[in-house]
Parts: structure tokens; sequence; C-alpha cells
């Protein structure tokens, strides 16, 4: 299939602004950047009025907890775990999580979302929506070491069997959980399979300070130390949160090329505290957005995500210059694409086909004066026209390509009426 999106502004392939340019897609490839003249195109989508940029990557999220939005709010971390967030789960069932993914993904193209990180249990089952979707996805069996090992063992089954899958939109990761609920057999452990793979592992480090300082009267380290005298950092080590961190903890992840998962908003609502972004920045590490999962959010809007992320940091360093836009906007695609190894970094020939058009049709994105800073400072899920993701449409101008809304939406309210209770 050969598409030429015709008509938008298109961010260049430095990130830096954005320009009059077609793109043509083939193959679910980036063909070309320009007139898009003397390209033969089974189809032309117009995309007049429109900003056209790489998709969103929400770079750590937890698909099924769509379904507790709005079910446990206004706690602390370990409270909001263990009187709501755990004995919910415990009601949950493998179909059910299926359908509060299909609800993920629907809000995650809606939002301009091409690439996502997940981690949950169930994930053999609701893997099946991600296909449905047309998204792509990294995704991990979360890894706890309760019972012994045999989480290990289901991590490596999952792997097995859907690593590539879907002409390789789907990737199988490797997740221990956190440092607080994993055993060091079980960290080594994880560490040697996901190695001899050469997969992604995904693991949250210092969010909250109770976690931090329990990790240090545990170990006598930090989470990141721990994780550097594992030998669990390198440039496949995805760190969500790193809110707790040191100077050293930093200058350990830069030097090992970790990248760190930075989650503002939820960070913000559990009262975790606000992660050092401006300092890994500078130390030259790779620093990806995500939302984390709704019920701690309580949405997978990588805009609101973006927003935050430019102006937090500004007014906690008091520093207007601490995040600038083209910043954030890397942080929210590129620098996630980087992170998970998928996805468009740039629009650019050979790029990946994950692109999101961004309408200019409503009053807060007017005047043009500069479409970057409309984009992170005045845009939001509402805009997105259109979803394209692996060179194939799954959403245009309010329409769902892929997904069944109404019935997805239904049956995710059926299922909390049970469930979040
Ligand atoms: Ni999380």
């Amino acid at each position: 299939m050969k598409i030429l999106l015709k008509g938008a502004l298109t961010l260049n392939a430095e990130g830096s602004s954005f320009v009059r340019a077609n793109v043509a897609v083939e193959n679910g490839k980036i063909a070309l950047v320009g007139d898009g003249a003397g390209f033969e195109a089974d189809e032309v989508i117009s995309l007049d009025n429109c900003l056209l940029m790489p998709a969103f990557v929400n770079a750590h999220t937890h698909l099924p907890m769509t379904l507790f939005r709005g079910a446990a709010d206004d706690m602390p971390l370990l409270t909001w775990l263990e009187t709501r967030i755990w004995p919910m789960e415990d009601k949950l069932s493998a179909k059910d999580a299926l359908i509060a993914a299909r609800l993920a993904c629907a809000e995650m193209i809606r939002s301009g979302v091409s690439a996502f990180n997940d981690m949950y249990f169930f994930t053999d089952t609701f893997i099946e929506a991600v296909c449905e979707s047309g998204l792509r996805g990294a995704l991990c069996r979360a890894i706890t070491s309760g019972d012994g090992d045999f989480r290990v063992d289901e991590a490596i089954a999952l792997y097995d069997r859907w690593h590539g899958a879907e002409n390789g939109r789907i990737a199988i990761s490797f997740g221990p959980h956190a440092e607080y609920t994993c055993s060091k057999e079980t960290l080594l452990r994880t560490r040697d399979e996901a190695n001899k793979r050469d997969a992604l592992l995904h693991i949250h480090c210092s969010e909250s300070q109770e976690e931090h300082a329990q990790c240090i009267e545990r170990h006598a380290k930090t989470p990141v130390a721990w994780f550097e005298e594992l030998g669990l950092l390198s440039e496949r080590t995805l760190l969500a949160h790193c809110v707790q961190v040191t100077d050293d903890d930093i200058a350990l992840i830069a030097a090992r090329g970790a990248n760190v998962l930075h989650n503002p908003q939820s960070n913000l609502k559990l009262g975790s505290g606000i992660a050092p972004v401006p300092k890994m920045l500078k130390a030259g590490v790779n620093v990806a957005l995500g939302t984390d999962g709704a019920a701690s959010n309580n949405n997978l809007d990588m805009f609101e995500e973006m927003r935050l992320a430019a102006t937090l940091h500004k007014g906690f360093m008091r520093d207007p210059v601490a995040v600038p836009a083209d910043t954030a906007l890397k942080m929210a695609s590129a620098n996630g694409a980087k992170a998970l190894r998928m996805g468009c970094k740039a629009i650019a020939e050979s790029e990946a086909a994950d692109l999101v058009a961004i309408s200019l049709e409503h009053p807060h994105m007017n005047p043009v004066n500069d479409a970057l800073k409309n984009v992170v400072y005045s845009a939001g899920m509402g805009d997105v026209a259109m979803n394209m993701t692996d060179g194939k449409v799954l959403y245009y101008k309010g329409e769902y390509k892929t997904l069944d809304i109404e019935k997805i939406k239904f049956e995710a309210n059926e299922i909390a009426k049970r469930v979040c209770v």
C-alpha cells in the first residue's frame, strides 16, 4: 500500500520546526519527504490545515489499569496499592484485562500514540488487543519473587510466543517489577535471560521516598547503585520514574546509557515528587515520557504529559529554560522510540511510518506563530486528526479504523461495576 500524506505542515528531520512538505509512505516506512512528485500513491490523504509529526511514544504504562480510572485516588503509593489496586486486581480475569487493554489502545490511538511500553500481568491474553488495534508495543509480564522464580519462566514463554509478532510490531521485554518486589536471585536470573535474547529490561526505580529509603536500609545502596552492582544497567534498560535519584545515580545511568521513563503526572498525583529531569538531560541521559497506568494519571494523554514535562521543571527549578519545548516534544516521541527501539524517531526516509496529524482548526491552535510551540503548549488530544502506525491509518477524523469503540466502552463499564467496588 502506497499512501501520500498531502498538504500538512511537517516537522523537519531535526525536530526543530514545521515546514510545508508531503510525506510518502510505503510498506510501513516513510519513502519520501518533499513534494511527492513521481510517487504513484494508491491513496492520497489530505491533511490541509494540519501539522504532521512523529507519533507519540508512551514509554511507561500499564494498559489494563484503564479499568481503575477514578476508582482509587488521593492516597499515598503504598496505601493506594495495598488497599485499592491489589484487591481490585485480585478480582480481574484475563478477559477483563483484554477489554481494559482495548480501551487503553483506543485512548492511545485517539491521543496520537503509536508505540508504548507496558508492564502488567495477563499479558499473554490482552496482547490480542494490541494486535487488533494496529499499535506497536513493547510488553512484559511483571516479574515478582513471591513463591519462587516461575514468573521468569512465564516471561520466557511470553517472549518465545510473541516477540517479533505482527510484522515486528510486538516486542517482548523482561520486567522485574522493582527492587522491593524482586529478590537478588530473581533480578540476576532476569538479567541473564534478557541478555541472552538482547531484550529490553523494564523496571520501576526510585519512585517514592519510602521505596528509595527501604532499599538503602536493605542493601546500603540506592536502587540505581543496587542495579549497577547486579549488572542490570545497560542501553537496553528502561528505568521507570527515577524520582528520588541522587547525582551519583544520574552519573551511573548516563555512564551505562540506560533510559529513564519520566511520568510527571503520576508522580505528582501519588505525591511521589518531581524527578530531577533537567539534571538527567544535562548528564546526557535519554529521558522518555510515559503516562503510567490510568489509575494514577488518570488518562493516557501524552499531550498533557508533554506539557507538564515542559512546564513542571521550569516552575520547580525557577528556570524558564529548564526543559524547552523542542526537548519536551522529543521526550514524548523520538526519545521513547530510541529507548524502545521501535517507532519513528524523525520524519525522514526509511523511518517507521508512525505519524500523527494535529488539526489547526480550533481557536486555541491559532494563530500559528510557531507551530511547535502550539503543539507543546496549546494542543490536546481532541486535536488529533489522524493516527498512522506502521503505515496504516488507525484513526482519521473521528473514526476508529480497527476498534469498535462503542462496544469497548460498554464492556469496560460493565466490568468496572463488578471489579471496582
Ligand atoms: Ni508504573
